[in-house]
């Protein structure tokens, strides 16, 4: 175990720098290929049509999607286009054979665009129907401040300072934990050319 990891709640795990500079690389073509196919939506919050301030995409055979009428739900394809989702990229089905402790592969990888006053309120991963599977997280381009309770929201929070390459992952006893990120950090990496933060989560959505 690493010292980041010491501390953290059962099913929690943090690998800092889990891909490095040349692998982010590689990371942000192949996302930059998924927003090209699918391209980026602004999602709304459910009832009050409240846009939220990241924009979104996903990649795999469903992706999670939300706006006023439907709420928070997952489907096969994009809500402007009506195709569906492009395919995962390997390195990230790679990176969940490797962390993830489940026998099938993810289904939806959730694309999360973070402008530098970007942010995402405390919330519980919790549309999926499968909830032995882990939510892997990957962090890409700025800094942010990633917050994690208990599966309570009255729960102590604890915050970790999310740096490009970082992986997160949530599973087991932690499955439901609240999170969110309260702040980016503009101009703490060189890997967006316009800067920014980019999240994927992968998550299987189906036992
Ligand atoms: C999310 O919970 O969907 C995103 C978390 C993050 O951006 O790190
Ligand atoms: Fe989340």
């Amino acid at each position: 175990m690493t010292p980041a990891e010491r501390g953290l709640a059962p099913g929690l795990r943090y690998f800092p720098d889990r891909f490095d500079r040349a692998a982010q690389e590689v990371l942000v073509a192949a996302i930059r290929a998924v927003v090209a196919e699918a391209p980026l939506f602004m999602p709304r919050m459910p009832k009050t049509g409240k846009p939220m301030s990241v924009r979104m995409t996903n990649c795999g055979s469903l992706g999670w999607v939300t706006d006023k009428d439907g709420g928070y739900r997952y489907q096969p394809t994009h809500p402007e286009t009506g195709r569906p989702w492009p395919a995962i990229p390997d390195p990230l089905l790679a990176l969940w054979d490797a962390v993830s402790g489940y026998d099938k592969p993810p289904e939806a990888c959730l694309v999360n665009f973070y402008d530098p006053d970007a942010k995402m309120g405390l919330h519980q991963d919790r549309d999926e129907n499968e909830f032995a599977a882990p939510v892997v997280s990957v962090s890409l381009g700025d800094q942010c401040l990633f917050r994690v309770g208990g599966v309570s929201r009255s729960d102590p929070t604890r915050s970790f300072r999310l740096s490009s390459g970082d992986v997160f992952v949530f599973g087991g006893e932690s499955r439901l934990i609240f999170h969110g990120v309260d702040r980016i950090y503009p101009g703490t990496s060189t890997l967006l050319k316009n800067g920014g933060r980019i999240n994927l989560t992968l998550r299987r959505v189906n036992p």
